[in-house]
C-alpha cells in the first residue's frame, strides 16, 4: 500500500517535472519561428522587443560634437555614414574637403586650406585626417569628443594591401604575394613608394608607406613623414606617452573586430538611439582567407614591421574590454537587441519602395528610446552624403570659397 503511493507520488512528479521541459521547449521554438519571420505588426513587435519593464536611467544630451578620426580599411566608411547622416538629419555642419575631395590633407597634416569654410563653426568631422588635437580642438565646439576605430593589425594588413594594390604596382609574380611581401618588404616598399609607381598608386604621395604602422600615422603619432619631421618609432618612452595622451583624448577607440559591440558602447558614450546607429554593411573588400595566411612565421614578420600598431591596437583593445565590463546594462542583451533590430530594418528597407508609407516602429524598448524608421529614410542608410554636404555648402559659401589651393599637399 505504502508503495504504491510513493509510486504514485513518483509519477506525479515525473509527469509535472515532464511538463515543465516541454514547456521549456515551446516557448524556444515560439520565440524561434517568431524571429524568423519579418513581422510589421507593432503589437508584435512590442513583444519581440520588450523583455522586462521599461525603467530608465538619468536623462541625458545626445552628442552633436565631435570628430571621428578615420583611417583606412577600418569599416570606417559605414561608420561615416552613420555619422554624416546623423549631421544631415540635424542640419549640423560639417568640416569638409574643399571642392570635390575626398581627404581633409591626408595622409599630411590638415591645413586651413584643406577645409571648406563655415559661417556657423563646426559641429563634425568625419573625413580622412590625421589626428592632431591642438589644431581640431581650435576649430571644433568647446565639447566636442575625440573617437576613432582600429582594427587587428595583421587583417588590416591584407586588408591595406590589397585595396591598395600592392601586388600589382610592384609588379610581384608569386602565388602567394601577402608571404613574398612579408619576406622581402623593404625591396616592395621601395618599389611602391617611388615616384615611378606614383601613376599607378590610389591617391598615395610618393615616399608614404600604407603599410607600415598606418593606424598610428592616422592618430597622430610623429613618425618622419614627410621627410625632415620628428620620428618617435624607436623611442618606446615617447610612444608610451603618446598612446597615454591618446587614451586621455579620446573618448571611445571603437574595434571594427567587435563592430556591433563597438557601436553599442558609441550610442552609450554618445547618448545615442539605436536607430542613430543603424547601418547596412558596405565597401567590404574579401580577400580570401585571413587567417591561412596568418602563419606564425608571416605573423611574426609583420609584428616587427608593425609593431606600432600592435602596441597601439593591444592597449585599446583592452580599454575597449574594461569598457564593456563596466557598461552600465546588460551589454551582451543590447548587441542581440541592436543585431536583431538592424536585421529587420535591412528586410523591411528591402521589401518597401522609397515610396512606401509603411513605418517601422520600435516601441516600449528596454535598450533605445521609442523610434519610427520610415521607409522613405531607408535610402539614407545607403545614401553617399559627402558630395551632397560639400553641394550645401557650396550654395552656403559660395564657389570661391571651396577651390583647392596650389598649397594643398593631399592628392585625393
Ligand atoms: C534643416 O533644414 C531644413 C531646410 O532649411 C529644414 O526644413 C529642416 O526643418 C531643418 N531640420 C532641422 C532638424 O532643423
Ligand atoms: C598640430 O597642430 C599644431 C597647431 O596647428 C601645430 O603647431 C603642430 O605642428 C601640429 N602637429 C604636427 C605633428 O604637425
Ligand atoms: C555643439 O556645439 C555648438 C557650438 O559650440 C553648441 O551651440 C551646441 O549646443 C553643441 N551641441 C550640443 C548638443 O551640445
Ligand atoms: C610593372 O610592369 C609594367 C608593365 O610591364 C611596367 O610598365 C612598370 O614600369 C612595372 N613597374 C615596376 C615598378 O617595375
Ligand atoms: C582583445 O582582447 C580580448 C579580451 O582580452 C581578447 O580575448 C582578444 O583576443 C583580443 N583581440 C585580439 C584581436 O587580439
Amino acid at each position: 500500500m505504502r508503495r504504491r503511493r510513493v509510486f504514485m507520488l513518483f509519477l506525479i512528479t515525473l509527469c509535472l517535472l515532464c511538463f515543465y521541459i516541454l514547456s521549456l521547449f515551446y516557448v524556444d521554438i515560439q520565440t524561434d519561428t517568431f524571429k524568423s519571420d519579418f513581422i510589421l505588426d507593432r503589437d508584435i513587435n512590442r513583444n519581440l522587443y520588450v523583455d522586462s519593464p521599461i525603467e530608465r536611467g538619468s536623462v541625458c544630451k545626445p552628442q552633436d560634437n565631435f570628430t571621428f578620426i578615420k583611417c583606412m580599411k577600418c569599416g570606417t566608411e559605414t561608420l561615416g555614414t552613420v555619422f554624416r547622416r546623423y549631421g544631415f538629419i540635424r542640419n549640423l555642419t560639417f568640416v569638409l574637403p574643399v571642392e570635390k575631395r575626398l581627404y581633409l590633407g591626408w595622409p599630411y597634416q590638415m591645413e586651413t586650406y584643406d577645409y571648406r569654410p563655415s559661417k556657423l563653426g563646426f559641429n563634425i568631422l568625419v573625413e580622412h585626417a590625421i589626428y592632431n588635437n591642438t589644431k581640431m580642438s581650435k576649430i571644433m565646439a568647446a565639447d566636442n569628443k575625440f573617437i576613432t576605430i582600429i582594427r587587428e593589425p595583421f587583417s588590416h594588413f591584407i586588408s591595406v594591401f590589397y585595396y591598395f594594390r600592392i601586388h600589382h604596382i610592384t609588379n610581384m609574380t608569386s602565388k602567394d604575394p601577402v608571404t613574398e611581401y612579408l619576406h622581402n618588404i623593404d625591396k616592395y616598399e621601395t618599389i611602391y613608394k617611388s615616384h615611378q609607381a606614383s601613376k599607378t598608386r590610389y591617391c598615395i604621395p610618393d615616399g608614404f608607406s600604407i603599410t607600415k604602422n598606418l593606424l598610428s600615422h592616422c592618430l597622430g603619432f610623429p613618425l618622419g613623414f614627410p621627410v625632415g619631421q620628428q620620428n618617435i618609432a624607436s623611442h618606446p618612452q615617447a610612444v608610451a606617452e603618446y598612446i597615454a595622451k591618446l587614451d586621455k583624448e579620446f573618448s571611445l577607440v571603437m574595434i571594427m573586430d567587435y563592430y556591433d559591440e563597438s557601436l553599442i558602447l558609441l550610442k552609450q558614450e554618445f547618448c545615442w538611439s539605436f536607430k542613430d546607429i543603424l547601418y547596412l554593411t558596405q565597401n567590404k573588400g574579401s580577400y580570401g582567407n585571413v587567417q591561412s595566411l596568418k602563419t606564425p612565421e608571416n605573423l611574426r614578420l609583420h609584428k616587427e614591421y608593425d609593431f606600432l600598431d600592435y602596441q597601439l591596437f593591444d592597449h585599446f583593445n583592452k580599454t575597449f574590454w574594461r569598457k564593456v565590463e563596466e557598461y552600465p546594462g546588460n551589454f551582451v542583451a543590447e548587441v542581440r537587441m541592436f543585431r536583431q533590430i538592424k536585421s529587420d530594418v535591412t528586410k523591411f528597407c528591402s521589401i518597401n519602395d522609397a515610396k512606401s508609407t509603411e513605418v517601422f516602429q520600435v516601441t516600449n524598448n528596454l535598450y533605445t528610446d521609442d523610434f519610427e524608421f520610415e521607409a522613405k529614410e531607408c535610402r539614407f542608410l545607403r545614401y553617399y552624403f559627402l558630395n551632397k554636404l560639400q553641394d550645401i555648402n557650396d550654395q552656403y559659401v559660395g564657389k570661391n570659397g571651396v577651390k583647392v589651393s596650389k598649397l594643398s599637399k593631399a592628392l585625393c
